[in-house]
């Protein structure tokens, strides 16, 4: 059988990647709908290399006859839209932030918590936690399985895709015009952002955290385990692709070196590299386009009790949401539930 999808936010970055994942994977398609806003209407998006869509308003479609719609156009967009498509009867699956912490609505990485999905018919949407969270819980999973997490703290360098095309184009421009002795002030983010970096992701919250490092915190509870508390710095750098993390991890109770590394390298969606004397280890620009989560530099921390250290690498576009938004619709094949 073939399934009817709805991409919303189709002309984005991650609903591109989302129509070109759909495409690479087999997703079984009998129809696909390009979505975005009423300025996009009649623009063409591709669908694989041979078939292109024309964009259609989201304000007018009618979601009734879709299976699937995938939203990727920001948290009021799927405020609004989402319930619509979902009472229509089509499975939202949807990469904004506005639905994570509902706690009808299963929040999954299929890999760490794809069971959840089994709670997908109580609103009929599905939450992608945000990117930095994603490829944090997939090298924190089979850890958890070995020797049970007490602590987590955690610094990303995370790429400007994470905060959408005009942010790309931003960095591309700044970067230029500084070499052209010219000065363009930052419009997407709050200060420079070529030949810097800036540790400021979302809003400020009450406790002078940010919100992407609150995120980081709850959501990695609601998918792995309440008692795990995490620490986040998030730090926007320079980089177009490719979200990176330095991870320090806290156990109740000892964990072998080499039982954590075996146990990594065992996990579906992982993949170990970590020869740094061969200089083997992932940097963001050797992530991109790639499905896997890199963990490199596993190293004890003798600085605790039991403790390790490590670094991880993913194509936040990719893992850190569209391909994990169509992963998630592939186990909701696998498991009868559209
Ligand atoms: N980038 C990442 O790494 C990442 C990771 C995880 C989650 N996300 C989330 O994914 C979402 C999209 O991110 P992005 O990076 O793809 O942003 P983007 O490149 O700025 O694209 C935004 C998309 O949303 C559409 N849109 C905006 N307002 C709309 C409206 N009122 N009605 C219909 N469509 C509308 C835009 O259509 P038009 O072109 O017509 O304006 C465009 O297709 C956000 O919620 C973001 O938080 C992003």
């Amino acid at each position: 059988m073939g399934y009817n999808v709805a991409v919303v936010g189709a002309t984005g970055v991650v609903g591109n990647e989302m129509l070109q994942i759909l495409h690479e994977t087999d997703f079984p398609v009998d129809e696909v709908h390009a979505l975005a806003s009423a300025q996009s209407v009649g623009k063409e998006v591709s669908f694989g290399e041979e078939v292109t869509l024309k964009v259609e308003d989201l304000a007018s479609f009618d979601f009734e006859g879709i299976h699937i719609a995938l939203f990727s156009a920001g948290a009021e967009v799927s405020g609004t839209y989402a319930p619509k498509a979902a009472a229509a009867g089509a499975v939202v699956i949807d990469n904004s932030s506005r639905w994570r912490m509902d706690p009808e609505v299963p929040l999954v990485v299929p890999e760490v918590n794809g069971e959840a999905l089994e709670q997908v018919r109580a609103r009929n949407i599905i939450a992608n936690p945000n990117c930095s969270t994603i490829q944090l819980v997939m090298a924190l999973k089979p850890l958890h399985d070995l020797a049970r997490i007490r602590r987590v703290a955690v610094a990303t360098y995370q790429s400007v895709s994470g905060a959408g095309k005009a942010a790309m184009d931003e960095l591309f421009e700044q970067t230029k015009s500084i070499y052209a002795g010219q000065r363009k002030e930052p419009e997407v983010f709050p200060k420079p952002i070529a030949f810097n970096l800036i540790p400021h992701i979302d809003r400020f919250l009450e406790d002078d955290f940010t919100k992407e490092e609150w995120k980081m915190r709850v959501e990695t509870k609601k998918i792995l385990d309440p008692d795990i508390e995490v620490v986040a710095t998030c730090v926007r750098v320079p980089v177009f692709v490719g979200h990176s993390e330095a991870v320090f991890v806290e156990f109740a109770e000892p964990v072998d070196l080499d039982d954590a590394r075996n146990a990594l390298y065992n996990f579906d969606g992982l993949a170990v590299v970590d020869r740094p004397e061969r200089g083997e280890y992932v940097t963001p620009v050797e992530c991109v386009g790639e499905h896997a989560v890199f963990v490199s530099r596993i190293r004890q921390d003798p600085t605790v009790p039991y403790g390790l250290a490590f670094w991880v690498v993913a194509d936040n576009l990719r893992k850190g949401a569209a391909l994990n938004a169509v992963q998630i619709a592939h186990a909701l094949v696998e498991r009868g539930l559209v």
